[in-house]
C-alpha cells in the first residue's frame, strides 16, 4: 500500500477557453509539508479547488484520490468529517459568528469538550489578539487576524491534511513568521500539509518537498532543500 494521503493524476481544469491547469500529477505522503509555488495566475488555488471539489465537475478532468478514495461530490461538511481542512485564499472565517464561536465550528465533528477547551486556550496562547477579541465578530477582524483565526478554526478539527492557500498573504512580515511557525510546528506533530504560497523561500525553508506550477503545468519537483539551492528556482522564485 501507498503511503499518499493526496494523488492527483492528470488534473485538466478549463474556465470556458481558459485552460486553468494542463494535466498535473501531484501527491503527498503521510506527514509530508509539500509546497506548492508559482507566480501569479500559475494555477495553484485552482488546483485546491479541484481537490476540495469547490469546482463545477463538468470543468474538471482526471483524478484526485484522498486516502485513496475520490471526493467527487463532496460537501464542505463531508471533507471535515474525512478529516480534510482548507483555508481558502483570502480567509473565509464566519464573519456574523464571534471568533469564538469561529472556534468552536472548526471543532464541531468532534464531542471531546475538554480537549476542545484546552485546544482553544492554545490558540489563543498562539494568537493573544483573538483572546482579547474573543466576543467580536469576526468581521470587524483586521484581514491579517482573520487570516490567524481561519488558520487556527481549520486546526481544531484535528485535519488529517490541511490545504493552506497563501496563509502568509497580507500579513505584516512579523506575523508571517508567526504563520510560518505555527505551519512548522503543525506539521512536526505529524499532520500532513499542501501549502500553496507566494512566497517561495519561506515555504521550501519549512516544506519537504515542493513542486513549481507555471502557466498549468508542473515545471519542476523535488527535495525542497535541493530546490531552494537550485539555478532556476533561485532566479525565477526567490529573487536571487
Ligand atoms: N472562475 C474563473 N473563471 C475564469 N477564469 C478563472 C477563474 N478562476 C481562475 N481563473 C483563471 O485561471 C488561472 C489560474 O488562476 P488561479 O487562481 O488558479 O491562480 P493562482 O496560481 O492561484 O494565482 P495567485 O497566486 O494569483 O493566487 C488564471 O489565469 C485565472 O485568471
Ligand atoms: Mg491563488
Amino acid at each position: 500500500m501507498s503511503d499518499n494521503v493526496l494523488k492527483v493524476s492528470g488534473l485538466k481544469v478549463a474556465y470556458g477557453g481558459i485552460k486553468a491547469v494542463k494535466g498535473i500529477d501531484l501527491e503527498v505522503n503521510q506527514g509530508e509539508l509539500v509546497a506548492l509555488i508559482g507566480a501569479n495566475g500559475a494555477g495553484k488555488t485552482t488546483t485546491l479547488k479541484a481537490i476540495t471539489g469547490t469546482l463545477p465537475a463538468c470543468k474538471v478532468e482526471g483524478t484526485v484520490a484522498y486516502k485513496g478514495a475520490s471526493l467527487k461530490g463532496s460537501q464542505s461538511f463531508h471533507l471535515v468529517e474525512k478529516k480534510l481542512a482548507m483555508v481558502p485564499e483570502g480567509r473565509g472565517v464566519f464573519t456574523r459568528m464571534t471568533i469564538h464561536e469561529n472556534l468552536m465550528m472548526g471543532a464541531y465533528t468532534r464531542n471531546d469538550q475538554a480537549g476542545i477547551d484546552a485546544d482553544i486556550a492554545t490558540w489563543y496562547e498562539t494568537f493573544p489578539r483573538l483572546k482579547e477579541r474573543s466576543s467580536q465578530l469576526a468581521g470587524t477582524l483586521s484581514g491579517g487576524e482573520q487570516q490567524m483565526l481561519a488558520m487556527a478554526r481549520a486546526l481544531m478539527s484535528h485535519p488529517d491534511l490541511l490545504l493552506l492557500d497563501e496563509p502568509s498573504m497580507g500579513l505584516s512580515p512579523i506575523m508571517v513568521e508567526k504563520i510560518f511557525e505555527v505551519i512548522r510546528a503543525v506539521s512536526a506533530q505529524g499532520v500532513t500539509i499542501l501549502l500553496v504560497e507566494q512566497n517561495a523561500k519561506l515555504a521550501l525553508q519549512a516544506a519537504h518537498r515542493g513542486y513549481v506550477m507555471d502557466s498549468g503545468v508542473i515545471t519542476m519537483t523535488g527535495n525542497a532543500a535541493d530546490m531552494l539551492d537550485d539555478p532556476r528556482v533561485k532566479a525565477a522564485y526567490l529573487g536571487e
